[in-house]
Formats: C-alpha cells, structure tokens, sequence
C-alpha cells in the first residue's frame, strides 16, 4: 500500500513499486487523485496487480485489507523558509489517523514512514501502536535512505567514484538537519576526503533538502530523489522478508525492540535512532552499533544530533499522551 500515493513523492514511488518484480499486488490510497494515478499505472505490464482507494465508502479500510508492507508519503511538504517541524502541526494527525487505520486492519504489516518531520513522526506511530497493542518494533520504520543516497552520491563527486551506490557510507541519527549524521570514517570501501572539504560535505548532506526546497521555490521538496529512495529501502524490506539474506540499510527505528539497540539507547539515551538495520523475514532483526566507532570529528556531530532528537522524540511522544 502506498498511502499517500496521488503526491509528489506518492506517483512516482508508485510507478517504481508497480514495475518491480517483487510487488505482487499494490494498492494505493489518498485523499484526491487516486483513480486517475490507478488507471495511468494499471496499464503497465508488470507482474504487479493494482487498485486505487478515496476515502469515501471505507476506501482506506478496503486498500489496507490484507497489506504486508505500507508506505507512507501522505502529508505535506516544506516550502523555503520552513523546517521539517514546522510540518508537525498537519502531518502528526494524518500520520496518526493512518496508523489507528493500520492498527485495526493490517496490524501485521511492515509501516515505512516517509512522512516529515519523520524524527517525531515514528515516534507518533510507535505510540499508537502501542495504545492499540499491536506494537511490533521490527516493523516500524522511518525512512532516512535519502540521506544514505545523498551520501553516496556527494561523497563519489569527490572521489570520483563512476557507480556511486556501490560505497556504503553508514548515515545516522535523525533526519533533519544536525540530527543527520554521516559516518564517512567507516564508509566501505574507505573514502579519502581532502580534510579541507569534509565540513562542507558533512553540511551539505545534513541540509540536502534545504537544497531541493529552495532550487523548487515553493513548489514542495525533493520527491523524485526520495521516490527512488523509498522505493529502495521498501525493496529491500520485501526482498530480506522473501528470504533473501545480507539485506542491510539504515533506518530509524524504535531501539528497545530490536536485537542490539538496546547498546544504541545506552550511549545515546534515545529511543528512537537511525543505524544500520539488519533486515530479515520478520523485519528489522538487528541493529548494528556503528556509533562505537565513530571517529572524534564524528562523535562530536553525534552529540549534537543527540540534543536535537531528544526533543523531537519527546514530542511526537507527547502528541500521542496527551492530544492536542
Ligand atoms: P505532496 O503534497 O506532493 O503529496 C502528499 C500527498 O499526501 C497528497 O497527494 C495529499 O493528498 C496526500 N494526503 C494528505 N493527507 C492524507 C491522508 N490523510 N491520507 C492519505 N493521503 C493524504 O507532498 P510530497 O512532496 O509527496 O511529500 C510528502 C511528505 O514526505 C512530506 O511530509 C515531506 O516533507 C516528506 N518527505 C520526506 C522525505 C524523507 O526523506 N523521509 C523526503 C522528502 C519528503
Ligand atoms: C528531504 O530531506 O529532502 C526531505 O526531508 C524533504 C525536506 O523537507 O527537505
């Protein structure tokens, strides 16, 4: 299910999810539009079968019957001059509606939030996960992979490296601003990076976005670049739960729930964090502690994020606890 599925990042993570050979079946809901993006998709030959829900006639209901994955663009976008928070006021209650509807109908399915401001965002719907009882960490999900794609990409106009997805640079802790982290001192194969130009490019992955908002001028925020995104991580989590084994990506997940992130809460005093996550049939299996080995450039990057997060957390947390 892509919820969401009429916006900018909702059609064209959409067409990626409809020719990939790993979809069996998509269903795609949203409050405009979603029967002129169904009947344009539907004509593409691929394996995946598709319908398109409104909400009228328990349209939402009707696309998550069923679901093992859902992906959730729905919300909106920044405009110049915005933060990502300044998006909670509309995006934690159409985030939370989506996830009471998910709770009652696919408590089973894996959740991948897109939505900003994802840092209290996930938090949003671990909470209500929680309140309904159907909480299961390993599949909760926020997805920080355009950062790990910015990444990659800046770093390999550096170095020069032609296929620039194949450098696996770990990216952690949140995702806006100072809360993203990137691990360059751990990438793999190790990068050399003149020490002259390593602030400028730890920035520019940080404020990436802020990148795209202002180039758009007004007209929303990146959507191609994150539909490729999206569509990678969630490809990801379709392929390790088919069994395919050595499935590894960052993402923001709720720590306490998963194998190693309890070592991850301690030395950040978060719950929720972006790390490495090891992937497999029942989800997130793994967290793998990168933090231990950051270099004393990155610690320093770490400790800010950890004071940025803290308070997004807490508020998602809150919005929940106590409505608005
Ligand atoms: P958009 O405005 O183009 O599309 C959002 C879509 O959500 C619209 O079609 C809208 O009708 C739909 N929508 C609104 N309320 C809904 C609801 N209750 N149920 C279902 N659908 C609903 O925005 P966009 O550019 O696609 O961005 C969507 C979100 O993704 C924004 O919050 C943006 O900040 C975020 N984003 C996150 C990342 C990331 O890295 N995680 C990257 C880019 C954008
Ligand atoms: C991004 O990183 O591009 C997104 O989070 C959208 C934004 O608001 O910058």
């Amino acid at each position: 299910v892509v919820a969401g599925a009429a916006g900018g990042i909702g059609q064209p993570l959409s067409l990626l999810l409809k020719a990939s050979p790993l979809v069996d079946h998509l269903s795609l809901y949203d409050v405009v539009n979603t029967p002129g993006v169904t009947a344009d998709l539907s004509h593409i030959s691929s394996v995946a079968t598709i319908d398109g829900f409104l909400p009228a006639d328990g349209g939402l209901k009707k696309a998550l019957t069923g679901a093992d994955i859902v992906v959730i663009p729905a919300g909106i976008p920044r405009k110049p001059g915005m933060t990502r928070d300044d998006l909670f006021k509309i995006n934690a209650g159409i985030v939370k509606g989506l996830i009471e509807a998910i709770a009652e109908t696919a408590p089973e399915a894996f959740i991948l939030i897109i939505s900003n401001p994802v840092n209290s965002t996930v938090p949003i719907a671990a909470e209500v996960l929680k309140k309904a009882g159907k909480f299961n960490p390993k599949k909760l999900f926020g997805v920080t992979t355009l950062d790990v794609v910015r990444a990659e990409t800046f770093v390999s106009e550096i170095t020069g490296q032609k296929d620039a997805a194949k450098t696996i640079i770990p990216v952690v802790g949140g995702h806006s601003g100072e809360t993203i982290v990137p691990l360059f001192s751990l990438a793999k194969p190790s990068v050399s990076i003149p020490a002259d130009k390593l602030d400028a490019l730890t920035t520019r992955v940080q404020f990436g976005g802020d990148e795209v908002v202002k180039a758009k001028d007004g007209a929303g925020s990146a959507t191609l670049s994150m539909a490729y995104a999206g569509f990678r991580f969630a490809e990801k989590v379709i392929a390790a739960f088919k069994g395919e084994t050595g499935v590894v990506e960052p993402s923001f997940v709720y720590l306490p729930g998963v194998e190693g992130g309890d070592e991850i809460k301690k030395a950040t005093g978060l719950d929720f964090f972006s790390v490495p996550i090891e992937l497999g049939k029942g989800g997130a299996e793994k967290a793998v502690n990168v933090i231990k080995d950051a270099n004393d450039y990155e610690k320093k990057l770490l400790q800010k994020a950890y004071e940025g997060l803290k308070g997004n957390i807490e508020k998602g947390v809150e919005f929940v606890a106590n409505p608005p």
